[in-house]
Order: C-alpha cells, then sequence, then structure tokens
C-alpha cells in the first residue's frame, strides 16, 4: 500500500528531459558511482565479440563504455536525454570513432543491438512505462539479443528511483525473453549490497510483442479481468498491464488482430484500445 502510494505521488513528476537536465546541472547525481559497477564489469570481462553492437540507455556518465573501450570494444552506442550530460560525453570521448553518443530520447531510438547495457535507466523511468521499456528493448534487440545489467530487488520511499522485486520482473518480461540469469547479485557497491538482481535476458525471437494503449479501466479488478480475457486466446502467452491501466504488453505466438482484442472487451463500452 505504501508502495502504491508513494508511485502515484511521484509519478505525476514529469521525469522528463527537463528534470534530469536540471540534475545534472545542480550536480545532484546520487545515483552515480564514479565507477563501472562490479558485476557489469565482470560480466563485460565474460563477453568475447568486441564488435558486438553495444546499446547503454539513459547512459549518465556511462563508466560502461569507458570500461567497454578499454577492452577493446568498437561499435558502441549511448544514449541519454540530458543536454548538459551529453555535451560532457562528447567532449570525454572526442575523437574516438568505436563510440557514438547520443542525445535523445531511448524510446524514440531506432537501431539494431546485439547487446543493451541496464544500469540504474529502468529504475529512473516512472513504473507505467516498464511494459514501454520491455516492448522498446525487444524491438532494439538483434536475434538472440541480450539485455543484461542491474535491476533492484528492493522498494524505495522517496522516487526515482523506482524498486521492483524479481517476482514482477518475471511477471512483465515473462515470454518476450528467455530469462539466463536473474539472480541476487554478491559483489554489489556497499550501498546497493543485497539490493540488487544482475539480469541476463535473451530476446524471445519466436513471438511477437505488441504495445497498446488502452483507456476506459478505472481499477485493478477490471485489468484484471481483462488480462484473463486476453489470455483466453491461445496464441497470446503472456499479458502486462502498466500500473496506471494505459497500456498493455501483449506477447503472442502469432500477430493477434485488433478486432479480436476489442471483441473481448466489448462487453463495456467504456473500454477502448489502439495499437
Ligand atoms: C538514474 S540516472 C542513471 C545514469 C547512469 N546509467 C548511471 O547509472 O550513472 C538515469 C539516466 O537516464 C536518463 N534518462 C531518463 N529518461 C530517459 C529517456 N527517455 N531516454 C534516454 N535517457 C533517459 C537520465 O538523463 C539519466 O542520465
Amino acid at each position: 500500500m505504501e508502495d502504491i502510494k508513494c508511485c502515484v505521488v511521484s509519478c505525476e513528476k514529469p521525469l522528463d528531459a527537463s528534470y534530469w537536465e536540471a540534475q545534472y546541472q545542480s550536480k545532484s547525481i546520487g545515483w552515480d558511482l564514479g565507477d563501472i559497477s562490479p558485476p557489469i564489469k565482470k560480466y563485460i570481462d565474460t563477453l568475447e565479440n568486441k564488435e558486438s553492437a553495444i546499446l547503454i540507455p539513459g547512459c549518465g556518465n556511462t563508466y560502461e563504455a569507458e570500461y567497454l573501450l578499454k577492452k577493446g570494444f568498437t561499435n558502441i552506442t549511448v544514449i541519454d536525454v540530458a543536454p548538459t550530460l551529453v555535451a560532457e560525453l562528447i567532449k570525454k570521448f572526442s575523437n574516438n570513432s568505436n563510440i557514438t553518443i547520443l542525445l535523445g530520447d531511448f524510446f524514440e531510438h531506432q537501431g539494431k543491438y546485439d547487446l543493451i547495457i541496464e544500469q540504474t535507466f529502468f529504475c529512473a523511468l516512472p513504473p507505467t512505462m516498464r511494459q514501454k521499456y520491455v516492448w522498446k528493448m525487444h524491438q532494439l534487440l538483434a536475434d538472440k539479443g541480450i539485455l543484461a545489467g542491474l535491476l533492484f530487488n528492493r522498494r524505495f520511499e522517496i522516487n526515482p528511483p523506482f524498486g521492483g522485486d524479481k517476482t514482477e520482473y518475471e511477471m512483465l518480461f515473462k515470454a518476450s525473453f528467455d530469462f539466463l540469469q536473474m539472480d541476487i547479485c554478491l559483489d554489489s557497491v556497499a550501498p546497493r549490497s543485497n539490493s540488487e538482481l544482475f539480469i541476463e535476458f535473451k530476446k524471445n525471437n519466436q513471438v511477437n510483442v505488441n504495445l497498446y494503449t488502452m483507456s476506459g479501466i478505472t481499477c485493478s479488478d477490471c485489468a484484471n479481468t481483462i488480462t484473463e480475457k486476453f489470455l483466453t486466446i491461445s496464441k497470446i502467452v503472456n499479458v502486462s498491464m502498466n500500473s496506471n491501466f494505459t497500456s498493455v504488453l501483449i506477447c503472442s505466438r502469432n500477430e493477434v488482430a485488433i478486432d479480436t482484442l476489442r471483441e473481448l472487451i466489448s462487453y463495456d463500452e467504456k473500454y477502448r484500445i489502439e495499437k
């Protein structure tokens, strides 16, 4: 209950480019570790193909990219919405053709990557965007692409960051990704000790992952009923609705016609679904 209250309050705060820009301008970057996180460093040390296309979204000061460059990786892209930060990164990595630095919104970004590294980006987004995050990650990954990094395994009273737990992540990423790893980290930095999961998720190419906008749903009972109805379609393998019932992620073995979904929610004329 406490979490729901705190999430609703915080979600009203627009966590947009201006918000993040203000954090960098005022140097209020409490999340910044000043170095690469040990579990991510360890993971990078296992990677063999130095030409893999690697994306780091919500990159911040991107110690991960710095480490990748040091290890000889040649195809790194980092993206962030905060102009002050990105100007600094452009200076810092100037003349290095192995890294592309982009100012922009991850959700608008187009590309194909073998690996996407998650480091305190997911937890910086309003929880209502989690379904969109899964959809976008699935889109940006190449066949057999990997999403790897850290997710919090705890809640926070003040947000961002927005936390979560293993069960929630399983429900969210289920079927869109195969879970290669999702374990408590034993080598997190001290302030995050016992509160991070290391994830390594492989894109499931066998499914379609679609994001729909929804309207007319006002309570979790209705959301659950609709979710159950969608799951009666045998080719649908996962349905995840966001926490304010405005979008739904549907993962299916084959494309599902929008009219089929509309028919299932037509018992209440308030309900609308759009792709
Ligand atoms: C909590 S910080 C983490 C930064 C960095 N990953 C780290 O761990 O130090 C979240 C970052 O995501 C960026 N960000 C937030 N929303 C974004 C979006 N939609 N697209 C790209 N970057 C975004 C912010 O500007 C910020 O740099």
